[in-house]
Parts: C-alpha cells; sequence; structure tokens
C-alpha cells in the first residue's frame, strides 16, 4: 500500500501558510471516488437496489455528508446530533436510518419526526416507541447471533457479539416483529453490524449468510416480508503499507451469489444497504501537523502541535497510521522515534518505536488515514482543543469547513467566568 497526498508539498506549504497547524485535510475527489466505486460495483455484480447510508459517526461535518448525499448516499445516524446534521442536509424519511442503542424517548422523538427508519436495537424498546409515536413506517431489528466463529474478526473494535451490547438474538427478534405487525407496520428491515475494519471480504460474506438465514427464519415464524436488509458498516481500509485494499468485487460477486442462494425474492425480494463509514472517508483524511519538540532521553521523543484530542485511535486501540514527512518522504535513514502529542496522558501517542526521516523542529508530518473516526472521537481533557478541518478539492482549492475550537469554546458552558488574558503572539 503506498501513502501519498491528493496535493504537491508545495500546495501544502502554501495551505499552511494560511492554516496553521494542526488541522485535518479531506479530499473531495478521494471522497467521491470511492463512494462512486462502491455503488458502481455492487451495481455491476447486480447486487439489488444497493444503497450505502453513510455512517454519519465517522465524519460528522454537513459538508461531507452534503456531497456523499450528491453520490446518492442516504444517512446513517446514532444520536440526536448525528439527526440534526442529517436534517441539516435536506434529509428525511427513509434516507435517515436511525441506529441507536441504550436510546432516550427524546432521540427517538426527534428520528419519528424526520421519518427515520428506526432499527430496534432491543425487543423492550419496541413497546415504549410504538407506545409514545405509534407504529413506524417501517419495522427493523438489529440481529445478535452471539456465539459466532469468524476468522480474522477485528474484536479489538467492536467486540465478540455474545460479549457485544448491541443487537438482539433471534428469539428477540421473532418476538419484536411480531410486536411490530401486531401494531399495524406492514413494511419491514433487518440490520446487524459484526464487523469494523474487517479487510477480509470472506468475514463480510460470512455476516451476510448468517442475517439472510435470520431474515428467511424471521419471515416464515411471524409471516412477513422484508424491503431491505442492512449488513452495517465495517468495510475495512489498509492502515499499514504491508495491508492490501479490500476487495470490492470479490465481495459483491459472493453477496449476489449468497443473495441467489438464499432465494430472497420469496421474502419479498429486499434490496441490500449497507451503512460504511471508514470506506468512503478514512483514506481521504490527512492530520497534518508541525514537529513543535523533540526530546532525547530513554528514548526519541517527537512532540507534534497535536494530541490525541485530534485523533484518538491509536490511544485507544494501539491502532497505526503510517506517516510522512513533507520534503523528507524518500529519506531511507531513519531513526526509532516515538510520536507524542502534548496531554498529560502517557498513552498520548501517535506512534511507538516507529521508524522516521531524522527530525527537526518545524517539520510538516502528516499523520495518514485520519478521515473517518478522526477528528470526531475527539475530546477536551487538560484544555486541548479539537483543531480545524479542512476540504481540498482539486477544482476549487481549500476551504474550512469546521473552524478550531478556542478558549471561549471551552469555558462556554461554564455558568461562572473570572477575566484571564492569554498574551497573544
Ligand atoms: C451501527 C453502525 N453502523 C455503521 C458504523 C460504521 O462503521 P465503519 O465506519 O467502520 O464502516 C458503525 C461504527 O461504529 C456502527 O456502529
Amino acid at each position: 500500500m503506498e501513502y501519498a497526498l491528493p496535493v504537491l508539498d508545495d500546495q501544502l506549504k502554501a495551505i499552511i501558510t494560511e492554516h496553521p497547524t494542526p488541522f485535518h485535510l479531506y479530499d473531495e475527489r478521494g471522497i467521491r471516488d470511492r463512494a462512486r466505486l462502491l455503488q458502481r460495483t455492487m451495481s455491476e455484480a447486480g447486487v439489488p437496489r444497493f444503497q450505502n447510508y453513510f455512517a454519519v459517526k465517522a465524519l460528522p461535518n454537513p459538508e461531507i455528508l452534503k456531497l456523499l448525499v450528491q453520490e446518492g448516499m442516504g444517512a446513517d445516524c446514532s444520536s440526536l446530533a448525528e439527526l440534526a446534521i442529517a436534517e441539516m442536509c435536506g434529509l428525511s424519511g427513509e434516507q435517515i436510518m436511525f441506529s441507536s442503542n441504550d436510546t432516550a424517548l427524546d432521540e427517538f422523538g426527534y428520528a419519528s419526526s424526520l421519518g427515520a427508519i428506526i432499527n430496534f436495537d432491543d425487543l423492550s424498546m419496541v413497546q415504549p416507541y410504538i407506545n409514545s409515536f405509534g407504529a413506524p413506517e417501517v419495522g427493523c431489528c438489529r440481529f445478535n447471533p452471539g456465539d459466532i466463529e469468524f476468522g480474522g474478526v477485528n474484536v479489538d473494535i467492536i467486540g465478540n457479539p455474545r460479549e457485544a451490547k448491541y443487537g438482539m438474538p433471534l428469539d428477540d427478534m421473532i418476538a419484536a416483529y411480531k410486536q411490530l405487525k401486531e401494531a399495524g407496520v406492514t413494511r419491514f428491515g433487518i440490520h446487524t453490524m459484526l464487523l469494523s475494519n474487517e479487510l477480509d471480504w470472506r468475514n463480510h460474506e460470512e455476516i451476510a449468510d448468517a442475517l439472510f438465514g435470520a431474515a428467511t427464519a424471521i419471515a416464515r415464524e411471524v409471516g412477513i416480508n422484508f424491503e431491505f436488509i442492512n449488513l452495517g458498516g465495517g468495510i475495512g481500509v489498509p492502515y499499514r503499507p504491508t495491508e492490501h485494499e479490500f476487495d470490492l468485487r470479490g465481495f459483491a460477486t459472493a453477496l449476489k451469489k449468497l443473495y441467489d442462494a438464499h432465494d430472497l425474492e420469496h421474502i419479498g425480494s429486499p434490496r441490500i444497504v449497507m451503512e460504511n463509514g471508514r470506506y468512503i472517508t478514512a483514506d481521504s483524511g490527512y492530520l497534518v501537523t508541525t514537529v513543535a519538540n523533540i526530546k532525547r532521553t530513554h528514548k526519541v521523543y517527537v512532540g507534534l502541535d497535536a494530541s490525541m484530542s485530534d485523533l484518538m485511535r491509536p490511544a485507544l486501540y494501539g491502532a497505526y497510521h503510517h506517516m510522512s514527512v513533507l520534503g523528507k518522504q524518500h529519506d531511507t535513514d531513519l531513526e526509532e522515534v516515538d510520536v507524542t502529542g502534548s496531554l498529560c496522558e502517557n498513552n498520548d501517542k501517535f506512534a511507538i518505536d516507529r521508524m522516521l526521516p531524522h527530525l527537526e523542529v518545524g517539520d510538516v508530518l502528516v499523520i495518514h488515514t485520519t478521515g473517518a473516526h478522526g477528528h470526531t472521537m475527539g475530546f477536551q481533557y487538560n484544555g486541548k482543543l479539537r483543531h480545524a478541518e479542512l476540504l481540498f478539492d482539486p477544482g476549487g482549492g481549500v476551504r474550512m469547513i469546521r473552524r478550531a475550537e478556542t478558549l471561549e469554546d471551552y469555558f462556554a458552558t461554564l455558568t461562572q467566568k473570572g477575566n484571564y488574558h492569554v498574551p497573544t503572539n
């Protein structure tokens, strides 16, 4: 896997002059190309009426969702804020899938007012929803098969299905669909999300097999048909140079074969839906930072002007993100370093024992594959604030689509404030 920037080195230097580091840079062309590739490959393989609902949590910025809506996607939302982003982008009705868990009634209320497809995470939520908002137009439930063996599943991120808090077992699914049917629902969908960042399409195929089987069993038992089957997100991207691209064509072909083998036309010829986030935007995001300090003690620590408030994945999951240094991409004389942020947290490290070119203060270091579950996971511990998001469009240059947070933002929720004076340079 080769890691390239969407801009030339000089272009990036010019961007930095106007927008000081750190910032997340997203490549519009890359995002649109990926959206088109997914749609085209599924259609060419004959996967019935495929549509991706972009998982808004992966990159919750309306400017990004808007361009994905232009590419034909819906929105997969799991919170009030994500529903609001979908509404900002003009989405409503069945172009929004609300896949929440541990859901508060006000969240259901907002989703219901938008006409979103409600994806019930548990049997215990169905009747209270119906009591408060009436029967939904479409009844959808989230399946968790419990014990299931998948070679290669990235359990670090999503967990073993039995240990995962999401979804319900088959018996509860059947009971939930019966309740929905009794409440007058006539249109149904089914959902699962069991994989995260999985690069092996055979594991996605196994999930589809399990879900198609469950859908068939439920349809027979409850006496219903399904309009859609939602396989969740979870298509992986190569974070490491040793990893390969996901074989989308292999997966799409297997999906079509599986669809036919399960005779899904007998349960209503459901359309196939996914809710990938990472696969759409991860590769097109770059965290652009500057080396602020270099410390040589027991190890060499390269301190950046970004911290884990900008990118949590390495600290949270030990995730690998590739790095390149502007102007030193081809250096072969490397040094082993830890790349850190400035939080008072020893795990505020973007990389441990990484071989990088010899760095100096002021070098620009780009962290790759940060376009999904990157900026959005940030937090404000230590008062370290989240930085800006920029969108690069090869035709129109760069524009800011979210400004950096300020101290005023950080203090905005205090009920009592004193005066403070931060000198500006
Ligand atoms: C319900 C649901 N759908 C979709 C996604 C998107 O996953 P990914 O970005 O890995 O495709 C997630 C991720 O957490 C999720 O929880």
